[in-house]
């Protein structure tokens, strides 16, 4: 069995293929079909004075999402998607699909979101997702190559990661169990271990908001790096988000191009990323007209205000302590600051990346544990990496659907991940 993106080796050959009918069209003498099997999309042409009737007549049946055998010659078309054609000599039914919901019409985005399931095989969503997955093979090679070791964390957990506000709860015999927000606290302790190492995989928040931003379970990646300060860390960010872009320019550039992505905006994406302190970005919005005052954490309309000025992903650092959560280390030079920071993605994306060096000091760690109300217990195991051996060590993490968005240029995260939860859909 062939499959359509090999077709090009084929020219002149007779191969048959196995897929799903998206149109077809035809009158009198010639009647064409377009056929995709998962690897790309091919135009058959019949022509009825060269086929059995049958051939000629299942044609006429056929509807969208059925499913065929075809076996045809293969001949190159630059006029045909894909550059080939194949001239059908014969073809068989697999099995038929009748009012196939989904037309190529505009549908709202509510009913396409209630036929996910079958929305996946539209070209934009296919051309997204496979964007998605060299993103993520990208991320595994970029770690790999760097002597980093993945570390998988848990999902179920008892600790709190992030913050009170946004947990998904579930009992867990009799005791409460909480869906990890983050596996950060478990990658800081696993570096000990291996020094630099990472975890992939998906995390989850109860947001409350409704934005084309927010999902309630997203895939996050978080390396973790012994002996990495917060500017080492912001380097690795740069040097991260950079090989992601390029990955996605070098193998998905058929993807992009669907999605009708402008990649001159992407192309000059290479480090280093501008940076401003906290106290600047205020400052700048203040020179903007936005209404911020110094202490509070910048939202939606600041990030595209101060990423409006470049072309480029912008560090923003050392936010204060309030607004951030309670792992983060004292800025030694003003104590009322966090070495932290958010990456924003250029376009008006937002934040894609949130990091930090952590907080080493069991004093303070402690302090800031009992400050934010946490429930001391639960961080014991944690509180033992400062109190045998603590080291300098930073991390960060990455949401896999806003970086994608961003790439694809896509408004909503929603499209970014197969199956998207948010806060008024659990289904399909
Ligand atoms: O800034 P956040 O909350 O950072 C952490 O969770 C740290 N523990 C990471 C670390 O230092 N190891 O989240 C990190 C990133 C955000 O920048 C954003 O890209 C993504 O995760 N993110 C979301 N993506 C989709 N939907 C949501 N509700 C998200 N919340 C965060
Ligand atoms: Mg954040």
């Amino acid at each position: 069995m062939a499959e359509i993106r090999e077709l090009g080796k084929h020219v002149g050959d007779t191969v048959t293929l196995q897929g799903w009918v998206e149109t077809t069209r035809g009158h009198g003498k010639v009647a064409f079909v377009v056929v995709r099997d998962g690897t790309g999309i091919v135009q058959g042409v019949l022509v009825r004075s060269q086929l059995e009737e049958a051939t000629w007549e299942l044609h006429g049946s056929l509807t969208q999402e059925c499913v065929v055998e075809v076996t045809g010659e293969v001949r190159a078309d630059d006029r045909a998607p894909g550059g080939y054609e194949l001239g059908i000599q014969e073809m068989t039914l697999v099995s038929r699909a009748e009012d196939y919901p989904i037309q190529p019409k505009e549908h709202g985005v509510e009913f396409l979101l209630d036929h996910r399931h079958l929305w996946l095989r539209s070209s934009l969503q296919r051309a997204g997702l496979k964007v998605r997955a060299e993103v993520q093979q990208a991320i595994h090679d970029f770690f790999y190559r760097r002597d980093f070791v993945r570390i998988d964390t848990p999902i179920l957990t008892g600790s709190i990661g992030e913050h009170a506000g946004t947990l998904f709860e579930t009992d867990y015999f009799g005791d409460k169990a909480y869906m990890a927000q983050t596996g950060q606290l478990y990658v800081e302790a696993a570096c000990p271990a291996f020094r630099k190492v990472y975890c992939f995989g998906p995390t989850f928040r109860a947001e409350k908001s409704k934005t084309r931003r927010h999902l309630t379970e997203f895939w996050m990646v978080e390396p973790e790096v012994a002996f990495a300060d917060s500017d080492d860390n912001m380097r690795l960010q740069e040097e991260f988000v950079s090989y992601l872009v390029e990955r996605a320019l070098e193998n998905c550039s058929e993807e992009l191009k669907i999605l009708e992505r402008d990649t001159s905006k992407l192309e000059h994406i290479k480090p280093p990323f501008p940076r401003l302190s906290y106290t600047e970005a205020v400052e700048r919005l203040k020179g903007k007209g936005l209404e911020v005052e110094w202490g509070a954490d910048l939202g939606a309309p600041d990030e595209a205000a101060l990423t409006a000025d470049y072309d480029l992903p912008v560090f923003v650092y050392n936010y204060p302590k309030a607004v951030k959560a309670f792992y983060m280390k004292e800025n030694p030079a003003d104590p009322r600051t966090v070495l932290c920071d958010d990456l924003l993605a250029p376009e008006g994306y937002g934040e894609i990346i949130g990091g930090s060096q952590r907080e080493d000091d069991l004093d303070r760690l402690l302090a800031r544990i009992r400050e934010e109300d946490l429930p001391e217990e639960a961080y014991s195991w944690y509180l033992d990496l400062r109190r045998y051996g603590t080291f300098p060590h930073s991390g960060f993490g990455l949401g896999l659907e806003r970086t994608v968005g961003w790439i694809t240029g896509r408004h909503h995260i929603r499209e970014m991940i197969p199956f998207p939860r948010l806060m008024n859909r659990l289904n399909p």
